[in-house]
């Protein structure tokens, strides 16, 4: 297996061929899905809820991001990695391509993730020019909500569905490599697929784009603030985990 690069990944929607992507936060679990054959591994600061246990993604700090981000890359070797600009890391250009660079390069990451609001899409145009490989994220963006119990489909009427083409228009036409759409409308998410040429990743935005991304311990049922509604009826907790812990804790109480 060969390190995948943007050009491949862009490849997969041209052939049509799903695009897979998953978090990843350490080592061990890196490599395991890099021996899997993930496509993309985002650290995502998503991190603070499922590593820190957060009910947000807002206290994640830009030296969170680098330790996570190394450790990833030291357990995989083929995946894409992108990286997420946390919450207040990119306030203006100057900040947000002095911490890009921490984040990118060798034994870091390959691309860095941004969640933009429509107003602040002029961040994405001033990275890509400054060599900064970027993945959009429009839709739900968790650093500007409290917790999932605020999250809603975004979409589903005709003024967000105008809304949210116009916006992933001008992220590629900002220069972004690829774009994440985060619990839109699966019409909508079709339609922007369809429209544009970038990879288009969703989640909780039903099967119609380029690709895929989940959150890892969501899909082994273990997140810490409980499964996204969109998993719920697909995703069966994992109990093999729970009898491995059960069966170490059985064993070592036995012996005494
Ligand atoms: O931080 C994250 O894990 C993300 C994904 C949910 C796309 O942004």
């Amino acid at each position: 297996m060969t390190k995948k690069t943007l050009k491949i990944i862009h490849d997969l929607k041209k052939k049509k061929q799903g695009i897979t992507s998953l978090t990843s936060y350490d080592a061990s679990f890196a490599k395991l899905a890099d021996q899997c054959g993930v496509d993309i591994l985002l650290i995502g600061d998503s991190l603070g809820e499922v590593i820190k246990g957060d009910k947000n993604t807002h206290s994640v700090t830009m030296n969170e991001m680098i330790y996570h981000t190394k450790n990833v890359a030291s357990g995989s070797n083929h995946a894409y990695l992108i990286a997420d600009l946390p919450k207040h890391s990119f306030d203006n250009n100057k900040i947000a391509l002095m911490n890009s660079k921490k984040l990118i390069g060798k034994s870091m990451a390959d691309m860095v993730k941004i969640e933009t609001s429509i107003q602040e899409i002029n961040i994405i145009k001033f990275l890509v020019n400054n060599k900064i490989p970027v993945c959009g994220h429009i839709g739900i963006r968790p650093q500007s909500i409290k917790s999932k119990k605020y999250y809603k489909k975004v979409g589903t009427n005709i003024k967000e569905y105008n809304n949210l083409i116009k916006e992933a228009l001008l992220v590629q036409e900002a220069g972004a490599g690829l774009i994440i759409v985060e619990c839109i409308a699966e019409e909508v998410a079709q339609k922007i697929t369809s429209l544009l040429s970038i990879p288009v990743i969703g989640i909780g935005s039903g099967n119609k784009c380029d690709g895929q991304i989940r959150v890892i311990y969501d899909i082994f049922g273990l997140s810490f603030n409980g499964t996204p509604g969109f998993l719920k009826k697909t995703q069966k907790k994992i109990n093999i985990l729970e009898n491995v812990i059960s069966k170490y804790i059985n064993n070592t109480k036995k012996y005494k």
